[in-house]
């Protein structure tokens, strides 16, 4: 029989072949993370990022409603740190959570630095609420808070409990931890799930926040509800979720600390990027009330921290896509190390 060419089969085009990925589930990227330890890789990172060895080109955004009219949306993140080149795919429905899946979700991929070929695609969304909790350890150490014996978690879904899980094993003198989330089975779930520190649920977000030196907001809230005078004097504000704190929180810090100035500002749907776009804050060493110092300024020592001060002082990391490439190639290095993930021919 006579094959039948087409103009697009393999004799005809003359590709030279699609080669391999390795692709990692979370399980083998759970794996991977037993071998190193997260937050020095993101603390070296985001020294990096200070001394300008790191590329974050901006991010590509894509939102809409889905049929539940919920708010969706993908985010590309590419990014490099010295030899690290890779990218994050992170996509999420406030909705998926009624539906029993994760709110977010997506794939690391990293990149061979020579050919540009993708070497390995991995489940990125443990990674992200791993990140994203180291990057707070690395800040609340950064700030001069690694002494704090009470922490507070306000929305205790994937990246709370991220949270809670890593710094109830990385702040020594931790006693207590107040959590509150809008769903008290939430909420309980993780009190039941940590072990070590004295856990109190609370009925209210300003409980548990004015119960801690450090306070960690993690909930999906689009305004601004917690107000100044919720914190407990000296206390930390660590402002992951972006919409929680008020503007007059920011306005009111004894100090403001970001991850990456250009990210903050350049996002005026944030409420500091608003406030920034509205010149009622600026860049460090700006007219207005301007932010204190970004979190790899502060590692290297070219920005020195306030320490604890009154009335309290705020974290806000924007999440910089960079930190989860970098930790995409500690990943890809320990999978290869280890013989770990599945090797798929692309052809
Ligand atoms: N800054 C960063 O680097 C970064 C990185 C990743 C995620 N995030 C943000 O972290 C947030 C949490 O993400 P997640 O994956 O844990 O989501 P999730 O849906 O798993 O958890 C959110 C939790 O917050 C609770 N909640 C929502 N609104 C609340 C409110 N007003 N008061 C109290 N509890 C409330 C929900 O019940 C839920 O349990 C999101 O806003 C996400 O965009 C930030």
């Amino acid at each position: 029989m006579v094959p039948l060419v087409t103009w697009f089969d393999e004799a005809a085009t003359g590709l030279a072949g699609a080669g391999e990925v390795t692709l990692l589930s979370r399980d083998d990227v759970r794996r991977c993370l037993a071998g190193f330890d997260p937050v020095d890789v993101v603390r070296a990172t985001l020294e990096d990022h200070d001394r300008g060895a790191t590329v974050l080109p901006a991010e590509a955004y894509l939102r809409w409603e889905n049929s539940h009219g919920a708010y969706t949306r993908s985010i590309g993140m590419p990014g490099a740190v010295r030899s690290h080149y890779g990218m994050k795919i992170i996509n999420a429905s406030v909705s998926n959570p009624a539906a029993g899946l994760e709110r977010a979700g997506g794939l690391g991929l990293s990149f061979d630095p020579e050919t540009a070929r993708i070497t390995t695609i991995m489940e990125a969304g443990l990674l992200s609420a791993v990140r994203t909790a180291a990057v707070s350890a690395a800040g609340i150490d950064a700030a001069g808070y690694a002494e704090a014996r009470s922490l507070a978690v306000v929305g205790c879904g994937a990246q709370g409990r991220m949270h809670a899980l890593l710094l109830a094993r990385r702040l020594p003198g931790l006693r207590t931890v107040a959590l509150y989330d809008r769903s008290p089975e939430v909420a309980a779930a993780l009190a039941a799930a940590l072990p070590g520190p004295e856990v109190t649920v609370h009925d209210s977000a300003r409980a548990a926040v004015s119960a801690a030196e450090i306070a960690v907001f993690t909930t999906t809230a689009d305004d601004g509800y917690a107000e100044p005078d919720w914190a407990r004097p000296g206390a930390l504000l660590v402002n992951v979720s972006l919409g929680d704190l008020t503007d007059a929180v920011f306005l009111e810090a004894a100090a403001v600390y970001v991850d990456d100035l250009d990210l903050v500002a350049d996002n005026p749907r944030r409420p500091l990027g608003r406030l920034m776009a509205a010149g009622r804050i600026s860049r460090p060493g700006g007219p207005a009330r301007p932010i204190d110092a970004t979190l790899g300024g502060l590692l290297t020592g070219r920005y020195q921290a306030r320490g604890v001060a009154h009335p309290f002082v705020v974290l806000n990391p924007f999440g910089m896509g960079v930190l989860d490439v970098a930790l995409y190639a500690a990943v890809a290095e320990q999978a290869r190390r280890s013989g770990l993930g599945t090797a798929v021919h692309l052809g």
